[in-house]
């Protein structure tokens, strides 16, 4: 039985859990900064960090509620890119400081990396080889996983991300920040068909772009504007989560026919999205393929999913020591 305890402070969540031989939450407390960040518009870095500050040292009392409960870790994972680098460095203080006092490896662990594990969180895994879908606020990638850890970049954007678009558009549209889930809101009475938008990079290879997405949906609205035309927000916010749904579609069928590979998970925040979901689902309903989606608690940030990525770098013998560093550019490799 090895037990992993595990921090998460890369963008505007703080959280702690732990995890049980890779697969089994202990705990996983996840303190969201969202409702302090929603007044700006968007993640203010020096505010994200001053709250992980605040509220980490309770989040670990949650957690380890007794010194016997110490006693059964067996390591210290810790989220050390990417991301903010003040939000990373409190979670990695916080890290180091553990593991030291208790005398416990510290494994780094890649944020991406632990994305993809939230798809081995209390469910059967995906087996291997398997081509992964990342969506998230900042990364949209396609990344071949042939074994545990051992990764290969099929695609990635060339520009903005998915989740980046979903918080742009929402925000242009007057909605509250984190936009993903106000856009899946606004769109369920819409009709996604209502509006024509761009997939990008159609006929290209396996690389995504979104930002041109972001400017025909400006550029619709303000014309609509300028001729007094009414705008429809459900049927406009069903249409552009339909496009970029149909761009994530695209682009991963093409990767699997390519390295005939029929097991895909997906990971990251937009996979939190409903619409989403059943459109994989449906695309990937056949016995030929097998998908795997976290369940949704475990797609937004969360240290559950660090604590089980740092599972398999422990049996790896992948430990890092007290030189580590913050990595806010971290890639996946
Ligand atoms: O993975 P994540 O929690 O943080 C990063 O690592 O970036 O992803 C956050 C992103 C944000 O862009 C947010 O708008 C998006 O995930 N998101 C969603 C939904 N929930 C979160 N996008 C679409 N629909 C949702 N329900
Ligand atoms: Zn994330």
């Amino acid at each position: 039985m090895t037990n992993i305890l595990a921090i998460e402070t890369s963008c505007d969540e703080t959280s702690i859990a732990i995890i049980k031989n890779g697969c089994e939450v202990l705990s996983n407390v996840v303190s969201s900064q969202i409702k302090q960040h929603q007044k700006y518009g968007g993640v203010v870095p020096e505010l994200a960090s001053r709250m992980h500050t605040e509220i980490i040292h309770t989040l670990l009392q949650s957690v380890v509620d007794s010194k016997e409960a110490l006693k059964n870790i067996d390591a210290i994972a810790v989220t050390y890119g990417p991301g903010l680098e003040g939000s990373l460095l409190i979670g990695l203080t916080l890290a180091k400081t553990l593991a030291y006092v208790l005398k416990l490896p510290l494994i780094g662990v890649n944020h991406l990396i632990g994305h993809i594990y939230a798809n081995f969180l209390e469910q059967t895994p995906p087996p291997f080889p398997f081509i992964c879908l990342i969506v998230s606020g900042g990364h949209t990638q396609l990344v071949l996983v042939r074994d545990h850890l051992k990764f290969e970049l099929i695609g990635t954007t060339r520009d903005d991300s998915a989740g980046e678009a979903f918080d742009k558009i929402a925000k242009f549209l007057g909605l509250a920040y984190p936009g993903g889930p106000e856009i899946e809101k606004m769109a369920i009475e819409g009709n996604p068909l209502a509006y024509n938008l761009p997939i990008a990079l159609k006929n290209e290879g396996f690389d995504f772009s979104f930002s041109g997405l972001k400017t025909a949906c400006i550029q619709k609205i303000n014309l609509m504007k300028k001729e007094n035309q009414e705008i429809n927000l459900a049927d406009f916010t069903a249409s552009f989560q339909k496009t970029v749904t149909d761009t994530l579609l695209l682009k991963t069928k093409k990767a699997l026919d390519y390295f005939k590979i029929n097991n895909l998970a997906l990971a990251g925040g937009v996979i939190a999205n409903s619409y989403l979901r059943n459109a994989f689902q449906k695309e990937f309903s056949s016995p030929q393929y097998n998908l795997t989606m976290p369940k949704i608690k475990y797609t937004t940030d969360n240290s559950a999913m660090i604590g089980s990525a740092g599972y398999y770098y422990l049996k790896n013998n992948i430990i890092a020591d007290f030189n580590l560093k913050v990595e806010p550019n971290l890639k996946i490799c």
